[in-house]
């Protein structure tokens, strides 16, 4: 808003990848709009909808990172479209490309089928299974330390950004999916839920938790900081915990966990057997002959134990001491709330309320009372 109480207006260019899956059209097209400085992605897209192409396609609804609409991407990488202020975008002089999220099914424009999104979250039992013991005619109340290990999961909106960016989903569309998972990952560590054991089984199976690459781009991308290959990493951990440790990924786990504890290093060579077994040892046995006959192969005989292995013993039982086997020990750097910040205050920008025709800043009653003299 300018000193004058005009509203001031920026140029905001957009490329938007068109799409029509009936026809199977495709074009990009680019836009050019008028936009309130303070507005963000959403709004310019209602704009050239309002007032340049009434056909473009998107969803959307609260326009504000609530309901988890409006996921698309910005550059190749999923955004909230109502969370990318264009502010900066539009100073620096740069025209994004926004497009349809990707491992969904594009519809239309920017709309894409959620359905197999949906079929995942199904696959996970989204819902508590009491235990027998709890009451069934009270609340169960749980303890706030109880309630902080599942915090970042409970704030999933369901907007389909990290499964937009999932390599893993990309060369298996089956794959659980970072969503469905953390969604489990919420139960998993609810002390309410009955079903642990059932749920940590029915997710280390084929295309579960253990097929995920560990690419953390669901980490980058998710919009409310759930944090989703972190819950995966939970949800190992909790199954390993419980003894369920059949799947090849387990038993790798598993495997550099003996090796760094009783040698302080990790023994590759002994990987291949102690995770696919002898008889695929002895397929790979060509391939590795040929990796020590160039010296990539230590001899694993007498084992090389690292000179400080007590320090990795003493932190192995360390683990054990406070309990920290299974979702415990991983270890989340910052608070979820923490990551979601700004687009201003994330690219460094400026203040969108303190400086000259700027949006006025919001106040509490005091404040205006304080300033302008009003009456309380
Ligand atoms: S870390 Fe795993 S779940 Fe997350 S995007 Fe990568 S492959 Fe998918
Ligand atoms: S985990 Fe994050 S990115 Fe994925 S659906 Fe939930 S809120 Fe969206
Ligand atoms: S419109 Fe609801 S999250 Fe963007």
């Amino acid at each position: 808003m300018g000193a004058d109480g005009e509203e001031v207006l920026m140029q905001v260019g957009l490329k938007i990848w068109r799409y029509d899956s009936k026809t199977g059209d495709r074009a990009l097209r680019e836009y050019e709009v008028d936009a309130p400085e303070e507005a963000t992605l959403l709004d310019c897209l209602d704009i050239v909808k309002d007032k340049h192409d009434g056909s473009l396609a998107y969803r959307k609804s609260c326009r504000m990172m609530i309901c988890g609409s409006c996921g698309m991407r910005m550059d190749g990488g999923a955004v909230l479209a109502c969370k990318v202020r264009m502010y900066d975008i539009a100073q620096e002089g740069r025209v994004p490309v926004i497009s349809a999220m990707g491992n969904l099914p594009i519809v239309r424009d920017l709309v894409v089928d959620m359905d197999p999104f949906w079929q995942k979250m199904r696959a996970v039992d989204p819902y508590l299974q009491p235990r027998y013991d709890q009451s069934q005619e009270r609340e169960n109340v749980i303890s706030q330390p109880q309630m902080d290990v599942i915090h970042k999961e409970s704030l999933c909106i369901n907007c389909g950004c990290c499964v937009s960016e999932c390599n893993s989903m990309e060369s298996d569309p089956d794959f659980l999916g970072p969503a469905a998972l953390a969604k489990g990952m919420r139960f998993v560590g609810d002390p309410r839920d009955g079903a642990t054991i059932e749920r940590l089984e029915k997710y280390s199976e084929p295309h579960g938790l253990w097929d995920c690459t560990r690419c953390y781009f669901c980490n980058e991308r998710c919009p409310k900081g759930v944090d989703p290959r972190d819950a995966i990493a939970k949800l190992g951990a909790e199954a390993m915990k419980n003894g369920i440790d059949r799947d090849m990924g387990a038993k790798h786990a598993k495997w550099f966990v003996t090796s760094a504890k009783t040698t302080g290093w990790l023994r590759e060579t002994e990987l291949v057997p102690k995770t696919q077994g002898i008889v695929s040892s002895i397929k790979e046995m060509k391939f590795a002959m040929g990796l020590a006959v160039k010296g990539k192969v230590p001899p694993p005989f007498p084992p090389h134990v690292a000179a400080e292995v007590h320090e990795s013993r003493a932190l192995f039982d360390l683990v054990k001491t406070q309990g920290r086997d299974g979702a415990a020990g991983i270890v989340q750097g910052e608070k979820a709330l923490g990551r979601i910040e700004s687009h201003h205050e994330a690219s460094g920008g400026r203040d969108p309320y303190t400086e000259a025709d700027s949006a006025p800043r919001p106040f509490l009653p005091s404040e205006r009372e304080e300033k302008e003299g009003v009456a309380p």
